[in-house]
């Protein structure tokens, strides 16, 4: 489905990005894989999509830097020659109500999930506009659609992510780039471990599908948005999330 495709996947470490960066190479892509933090746990998601054939490498970065960035992307392209998928899936949450987030929190965030992408996108823009079917995914969340208390700095840089995908969609059409946000619910990941436990339990009550989502129930959609079979798709928000937020 993706054979001979190049995909760039930040904090494909772990979480839904290492499944993002397996899915991918399963159909054939070869895979860079972002991220920050363990190194063992990148060169394992390394050592695993090169398993299905494809190239695979690794680059530590935060997404955050604007000069990081741009000097990742920058080998990455000397690296594969050129790229033609890039998914936006880099985040953190810093949660606490509005009245106790801090300024640091407030930016944490927003600088990872929003201005990382943007940064992504900028430094990649070129390769991908000479691909020919490029494609741009950003994970969002349905925070992001729907607002969430406890989530202001979150729920503002993935809201903010929206406005960046219905842009770059627009912008980029002419050159046969495609640009789509998925907006995930609640997932099992590292990052839904740190729930409090009274929300893990309200899952089963406020979800219609009464089940946290599977990584690969995310990596699916990207790998479909990735695809030939979306190509009249753009601009569109996908929501996986069990019928959480409808
Ligand atoms: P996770 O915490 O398990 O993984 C996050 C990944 O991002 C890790 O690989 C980490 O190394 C990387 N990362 C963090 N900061 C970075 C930085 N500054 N530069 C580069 N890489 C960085 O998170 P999870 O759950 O897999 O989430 C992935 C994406 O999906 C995030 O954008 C998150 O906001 C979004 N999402 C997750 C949901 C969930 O329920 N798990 C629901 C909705 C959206």
């Amino acid at each position: 489905m993706l054979k001979g495709k190049t995909a760039v996947i930040t904090g494909a470490s772990r979480g839904i990005g290492k499944a993002i960066a397996l899915n991918m190479a399963e159909n054939g892509a070869n895979i860079a894989i972002v991220y920050l933090g363990s190194d063992t746990a990148a060169y394992e998601v390394c050592a695993q999509a090169s398993g299905f054939g494809v190239m695979a490498k690794v680059y530590q970065c935060n997404v955050a830097n604007w000069s990081e960035s741009k000097n990742t992307c920058e080998k990455i392209i000397t690296d594969f020659g050129s790229v033609d998928i890039l998914v936006n899936n880099a985040g953190i949450i810093r949660d606490n109500l509005l009245l106790r987030t801090s300024e640091e929190d407030f930016d944490a965030v927003v600088d990872i999930s929003l201005k990382g992408s943007f940064n992504f996108i900028r430094h990649l823009a070129r390769s991908i506009m000479k691909s020919s079917a490029g494609r741009i995914i950003n994970i969002s969340s349905v925070s992001g659609i729907m607002g969430n208390p406890g989530q202001s700095n979150y729920s503002a840089a993935k809201a903010g992510m929206i406005g960046l995908t219905k842009t770059i969609a627009k912008e980029f059409a002419v050159k046969n780039v495609t640009c789509n946000a998925i907006a995930p619910g609640f997932i099992e990941t590292d990052m839904t471990a740190s729930l409090p436990q009274s929300t893990k339990e309200r899952i089963d009550m406020i979800v219609p599908l009464k089940r946290i989502g599977h990584v690969n129930e995310v990596a699916k959609v990207v790998v479909f948005l990735a695809s030939d079979a979306s190509s009249y798709i753009t601009g569109e928000v996908i929501k996986v999330d069990g019928g959480l937020c409808m």
